[in-house]
């Protein structure tokens, strides 16, 4: 299997279609690295599937530079695309590059951060300094608490306009590839087609270039799922019963003979 980088990522547009996925340690990034995926990000859904917290913003540096770097000492052919953290370059342009900087040295190949326009002058210094940007626009579970809760977004033509702009400047900002997450499947195939660079999608619809989905959700790790995930495992059941064969079996004197 070939390592992938920014280049074949960007060279798979139109040609081969990505099922990417997000992974928070080693075990599952060497089993998800093992599979053939693509694209490891470690998300800052952490937050909500490995450290407990109802949302994104409670995730910090330290939480993503330990986590990127268990990812990167796993992956040996994804490339890993580290979550910039709500806080971490939002305070002014010169931390947020220390920041990213911190996360290529834990391991990353790329670090993701979300946001349309306001971005651009960020993008261009990170990509400029050698970082490779994967952006993010339509729906930013940063913003959760600008939109009153996790909401589909670009659902009017005026929301939708936005959207498609703010893909368009990320692109010409020169980030490598730019997450749609949460908005109509027409408007994701409007902007796949305009734009040169990847676009991978979330709650997107199927037209993207590339897809993400959370580890925990396609696992069946998270019992309750958003409407669009596909779950390929059920994992709960099957480590709920591992868990509770073994109580019994030590209760019983079964294990250990
Ligand atoms: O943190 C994350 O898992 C993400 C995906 C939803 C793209 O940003």
């Amino acid at each position: 299997m070939k390592k992938w980088t920014v280049a074949t990522v960007r060279a798979a547009k139109g040609v081969e279609k990505l099922g990417c996925c997000t992974a928070y340690d080693a075990a599952f990034a060497r089993l998800a690295d093992e599979a053939g995926v693509p694209i490891i990000l470690v998300g800052d859904s952490m937050g909500m599937n490995t450290l407990g917290y109802g949302t994104t913003l409670p995730v910090n540096m330290s939480d993503t530079l330990a986590a990127t770097a268990a990812v990167a000492r796993a992956a040996k052919n994804a490339m890993v695309v580290g979550d910039m953290p709500f806080g971490s370059y939002q305070c002014g342009d010169d931390e947020a590059v220390r920041n990213a900087v911190a996360i290529i040295k834990a391991g990353a190949d790329a670090v993701k951060l979300e946001g349309g326009a306001s971005v651009c002058g960020l993008i261009k210094r990170l990509t400029t300094a050698g970082i490779p940007v994967l952006a993010h626009v339509g729906m930013m579970p940063q913003s959760v608490n600008a939109y009153g809760g996790f909401k589909k977004q670009g659902k009017t033509r005026e929301a939708a306009e936005q959207v498609i702009a703010d893909a368009k400047a990320v692109e010409e900002a020169g980030a490598f590839a730019v997450t749609l997450e949460c908005i109509p499947a027409e408007l994701a195939a409007e902007i796949t087609a305009a734009l040169k660079i990847v676009t991978v999608g979330i709650g997107a619809g199927p037209v993207c270039d590339a897809q993400w989905l959370v580890m925990h959700d396609m696992l069946g790790l998270n019992e309750k799922v958003p409407s669009f995930v596909k779950k390929y495992a059920d994992l709960a059941t099957i480590v709920r019963g591992a868990f509770a064969s073994y109580v019994n079996e030590v209760k019983n004197g079964k294990f250990p003979q």
